[in-house]
């Protein structure tokens, strides 16, 4: 029963559900029931949903109150919003500056960022970083964990990005990770920045093991990484493995340390490309070891499938970790950009059914379930990832942050690229997007 004047009511949407365990535990193994329904229909209630004071305050049919806004969506599907878990909003926009990465590697992009950073200002980075979030949220995303490098003594970085965080928190929420670009120990002074930027209000401690001078410092550099997150008290996101070397073994490492350290789902790793060239005998090991943790992973499949394999002749790698598998055994895997136009990735809108759909193609990912399980890895699991399910979702007494989709099942969102017609971030109405129409001109075929 809804008691004071709504400021916006939502009228016959069709509220997508979360899939049982959105992480996999149940659609790892699909039921009968999920491999045989149409894949075209989500199971989704239609239902009016009431917006007051920044909350969702009624979800039912029929509604029977009125509101400052009515928006009749006329079936169309309501999702909770996506969720971009990894990308690094301080180098977004800069492509082609100084030099376009002409080789598409990923130590070319490094080369190129070490000579686009001496520039940066934090104008230069709040301008960039506030521009991509609103190309972000006008396509449907809310929550954005994004990677600032620490390697340059100025913290420009990172200072910049903790005021856009301060910035955007009215339509959108922005955790900030400590990247240290460059390596913990890839310089004298590192080390200290990594614990100035905790200091200075980092949300999440990261890390590049694979980019240390040597295995030792990289194996070094995990254990200063949890150190540094117990602490801070701080969530941990490390950029593991990034390589398509199948020696590259950080991973066994993150995991052991989440093992003994009691983390569990506070740590992430990120990218994890080696995983995909592990041999199986090796890969299945970890599998194992991977079971006794709730390590949350996250691919990045349209840069990934563009930086990894480029050392091969024929036949080329994917790069992707492996996303199937991780899924099927209940570990929860979230999808990110990685990159917007920047000095590694030249493309990208910041359209997360983008990401979704390459994770559907590069990780064969066509089964119906499979499918669900992508778009679920660009909302609930990102959630899942940030530790911010409290505030998630389209619930009562939840803020109210939710999408409206020209699409009816999540399916038909990832195959069309679905318009997100309408965003709302704390109950307040911050997008509105038409559909593209196109008209048959030629008369009768
Ligand atoms: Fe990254």
């Amino acid at each position: 029963m809804v008691t004071a004047l709504p400021s916006i009511l939502l009228r016959r949407c069709s509220l997508l559900q979360p899939s049982g365990q959105s992480s996999g535990q149940s659609l790892g193994q699909p039921s009968e029931g999920a491999e045989t329904r149409p894949p075209v229909i989500d199971i989704a209630p239609v239902v009016d949903i009431a917006i007051e004071a920044g909350r969702i305050v009624a979800i039912a049919p029929n509604l029977e109150c009125s509101a400052q806004l009515e928006l009749d969506v006329q079936g169309q599907l309501v999702s909770p919003p996506f969720v971009e878990s990894h990308i690094h909003l301080d180098s977004a926009l800069t492509v082609g500056e100084p030099r376009w990465n002409q080789s598409g590697t990923l130590f070319e992009g490094i080369e190129i960022w070490r000579d686009r950073k001496q520039s940066l200002t934090l104008a230069d980075v709040k301008q960039r970083a506030i521009a991509t979030l609103k190309q972000q949220a006008m396509q449907g995303v809310l929550f954005v964990r994004s990677h600032a490098d620490v390697s340059e003594h100025s913290l420009t970085a990172l200072k910049g990005l903790l005021e856009v965080r301060e910035a955007v928190k009215d339509w959108i929420t922005l955790q900030v990770v400590a990247f240290p670009q460059d390596g913990i120990y890839g310089g004298v002074k590192n080390d200290a920045l990594m614990e100035e930027a905790m200091k200075l209000g980092a949300d999440v401690v990261g890390g590049i093991p694979h980019y240390e001078l040597t295995r030792e410092d990289g194996v070094r550099s995990i254990h200063r990484i949890f150190e540094l997150a117990a602490q801070y008290d701080r969530l941990i996101d490390v950029h593991c493995d990034e390589i398509d070397d199948d020696q590259s073994r950080f991973l066994e490492v993150i995991t052991a340390n989440t093992i003994r350290s009691g983390m569990g789902s506070r740590v992430t790793a990120s990218h994890t490309t080696a995983f995909h060239s592990y041999n199986n005998a090796y890969a299945f090991k970890l599998m194992g070891f991977l079971q006794r943790t709730n390590l949350n992973f996250i691919a990045n499949p349209l840069i990934n499938i563009t930086l990894q394999g480029r050392a091969d002749t024929y036949p080329k790698r994917r790069g992707v970790t492996r996303v199937k598998e991780l899924w099927q055994q209940g570990q929860n895997v979230s999808l990110g950009h990685d990159c917007v136009q920047d000095p590694w990735y030249p493309l990208g809108t910041g359209n997360m059914l983008d990401v979704a759909s390459m994770a559907v193609h590069i990780c064969q990912m066509t089964g119906s379930a499979e499918i669900d399980a992508c778009y679920d890895m660009v909302t609930w699991n990102g959630a899942r990832t940030l530790h911010l399910e409290d505030q998630y979702g389209v619930e009562v007494g939840k803020p109210a942050n939710l999408i409206v989709l020209d699409a009816n099942s999540r399916y038909d969102a990832i195959r069309r690229r679905a318009t997100v017609r309408y965003v709302i971030a704390n109950g307040e109405l911050i997008a509105h997007t038409e559909s593209p129409k196109s008209q048959w001109k030629r008369g009768a075929a």
